[in-house]
């Protein structure tokens, strides 16, 4: 029985497409779409606007400080490409959205197809977060100057674990927090470099040993570094 490989595609809108270009055509984002497992467009906001200068903001009603990005364009755009698909996720990427994960992550990554936009200036009028947006979704709490490094975040995030992706699919799986657990440190040749020695069961070929000791350090490291992973559903080793 042959699995038909699903295909995504991700939408992004940003007035910044330059600086997300070199980004989504390189390394791992660039082999998925040449695999044909992913594909990524980037839509210029700009190219949507009527105002004859191009400008995509205009200042807030309340006089508010900063510029708010206007409903027109962000409206046009979104509406263009959803008479041409149904998208699974409309995200707005904002200090004030949900906090971005590897579970988020996860579930993005079984979608069809996503439309990621970068929000900028004060933020955007809030009636196309009513009306059009389906998930907000934040990297972090800092501010950024736009969401275009955490739509790359995001992007980079869900496309590596899109199946096919990363050639060995064990290797995803294993990441940190997929378990909500670090990852145990890795280690590779030579195994002694200026008496800096790899950890000997490493090199005993003993596989239940190794997996026991890649465990146990697992632990041991979310212990030490992130304590609070431990609570989330945690798989039951030695916890305490
Ligand atoms: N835009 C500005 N800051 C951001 C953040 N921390 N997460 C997502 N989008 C943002």
């Amino acid at each position: 029985m042959s699995v038909k490989i699903q295909e995504m595609r991700i939408d992004i809108i940003t007035v910044l497409p330059e600086m997300l270009e070199g980004f989504v055509n390189q390394s791992i984002l660039a082999r998925a779409q040449k695999k044909g497992l992913v594909e990524i467009y980037l839509h210029n906001l700009r190219d949507y606007t009527k105002d004859k200068h191009r400008r995509v903001d205009d200042y807030p009603f309340g006089g508010f400080a900063g510029m708010v990005m206007q409903c027109q364009p962000i409206d046009d755009c979104i509406s263009r490409l959803k008479a041409e698909r149904h998208y699974d996720h409309v995200i707005f990427t904002t200090p004030d959205g949900e906090q971005f994960n590897q579970s988020m992550a996860n579930e993005l990554s079984l979608a069809e197809n996503i439309i990621i936009l970068c929000g900028h200036y004060k933020g955007v009028d809030y009636r196309i977060r009513e009306h059009l947006i389906t998930k907000e979704i934040s990297i972090g709490d800092y501010v950024l100057t736009g969401g275009e490094l955490a739509a790359a975040a995001i992007t980079d995030a869900v496309v590596r674990i899109v199946p096919g992706v990363i050639g060995d699919e064990q290797s995803a799986l294993s990441d940190s927090f997929q378990d909500n657990l670090l990852a145990a440190p890795v280690y590779t040749r030579p195994a002694d470099y200026k008496g800096w020695c790899v950890p000997e069961v490493l090199l005993s070929g003993h596989e239940a040993k190794i997996k026991e000791w890649e465990l146990s350090q697992s632990y041991e490291r979310t212990r030490r570094l992130r304590p609070d992973l431990l609570n989330k559903n945690t798989p039951s080793h030695d916890k305490d």
